[in-house]
C-alpha cells in the first residue's frame, strides 16, 4: 500500500538544480535510508516532502491525494508528516513536557491536560519519563534529539523524515537515539532516514536510495546498494565511508 508518492519533484536555488526529477513511491512500513554526499540534496529532498522548502515542480501525493497546492493545507500535511532534525530545533523556552504537547495544543487544540498526558506517554515512549520537566539547555543532545523524536510521534504522523539525526551527537550519544529508532522500526513505523550510518542503514532499512547529481543514482535493498553497488558513483561513496562495518 502507497502512503507517498513522489513524482518529478524538482527544486533549483537561484541557478543552481538541486533536484531534477526525482519520483519516489513509499510503502506503508518501507524504511528507506537516503546516502549521498553532502549538498547532493538529500535534506532538500525531505524538505520539499512536506513543504518546508516549495518544490518548483512535481507533485507530493498522501494516501492518494495530491497535497501543498493549498497553503492552508500546509499544517496538516506537516502533521501527516513528522520532521526529526539534525540540529532537534526545540523550543529553549519550554519543557520537554512543554515540547513535546506544543503540536497538540496549538495545532490540534487539545485540551492542556490531556495533551500533557499524551506527551508523558510519548516521553516515555523513547525513554525519558524522568526528564519531562526539563528545558532543553539541561539535556544532553541524545535527550533532546529523543524529545524531538517524542514530539514528532506525538503528532500520531503516517510518516517520520529524519534528517541525520544522529550527526551532531557525541559519539557516545549516536546508540540511544539510534536504539529509538530501531524501536520506531520494530513498531512498523514508517520512515525515510538520512543518515551517514551505514551499519544501521544495512540493519535498520528495507530499502536504501544513493542520491547524485538531483536525481535518485542507485536504488535497491541495503545488500544490493551497500554490499554489491552497480554505479561506480555509489561505490566510491562508500568506499569513502570506511569506518563503516555491516
Ligand atoms: N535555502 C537555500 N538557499 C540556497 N541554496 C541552498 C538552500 N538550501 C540548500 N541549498 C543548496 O542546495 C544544495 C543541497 O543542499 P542540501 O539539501 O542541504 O544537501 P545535503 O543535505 O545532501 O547535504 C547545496 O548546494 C546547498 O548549498
Ligand atoms: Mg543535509
Amino acid at each position: 500500500m502507497t502512503i507517498l508518492h513522489v513524482q518529478g519533484l524538482a527544486k533549483r536555488f537561484g541557478s543552481h538544480e538541486v533536484l531534477s526529477g526525482i519520483d519516489l513511491d513509499v510503502a506503508k512500513g518501507e524504511r528507506i535510508a537516503i546516502l549521498g554526499a553532502s549538498g547532493s540534496g538529500k535534506s532538500t529532498l525531505l524538505r520539499c516532502i512536506n513543504f518546508m522548502e516549495m518544490p518548483d515542480a512535481g507533485t507530493v501525493t498522501l494516501d492518494g491525494k495530491v497535497v501543498g497546492r493549498r497553503e492552508r493545507e500546509l499544517t496538516a500535511v506537516r502533521q501527516r508528516i513528522g520532521m526529526v532534525f539534525q540540529q532537534f530545533n526545540l523550543f529553549p523556552h519550554m519543557t520537554a513536557l512543554g515540547n513535546v504537547m506544543e503540536g497538540l495544543r496549538t495545532v490540534r487544540r487539545m485540551p492542556k491536560a490531556e495533551a500533557a498526558a499524551r506527551a508523558e506517554r510519548e516521553l516515555a515512549r523513547v525513554g525519558l519519563s524522568d526528564k519531562a520537566a526539563h528545558y532543553p539547555a539541561h539535556l544532553s543532545g541524545g535527550q533532546k534529539q529523543r524529545v524531538a523524536i517524542a514530539r514528532a510521534l506525538a503528532m500520531d504522523p503516517e510518516l517520520l523524515l529524519f534528517d541525520e539525526p544522529t550527526s551532531a551527537l557525541d559519539p557516545e550519544l549516536v546508540g540511544e537515539v539510534l536504539g529509538v529508532i530501531r524501536a520506531l522500526a520494530e513498531e512498523g513505523c514508517t520512515m525515510l532516514l538520512v543518515t551517514h550510518e551505514l551499519g544501521f542503514a544495512y540493519h535498520v532499512a528495507t530499502r536504501v536510495i544513493f542520491l547524485a547529481d538531483g536525481a535518485i543514482h542507485e536504488q535497491g535493498t541495503p545488500d544490493e546498494v551497500l554490499k554489491d553497488p552497480k554505479k561506480e558513483r555509489t561505490r566510491a561513496f562508500l568506499a569513502r565511508h570506511k569506518e563503516f562495518s555491516l
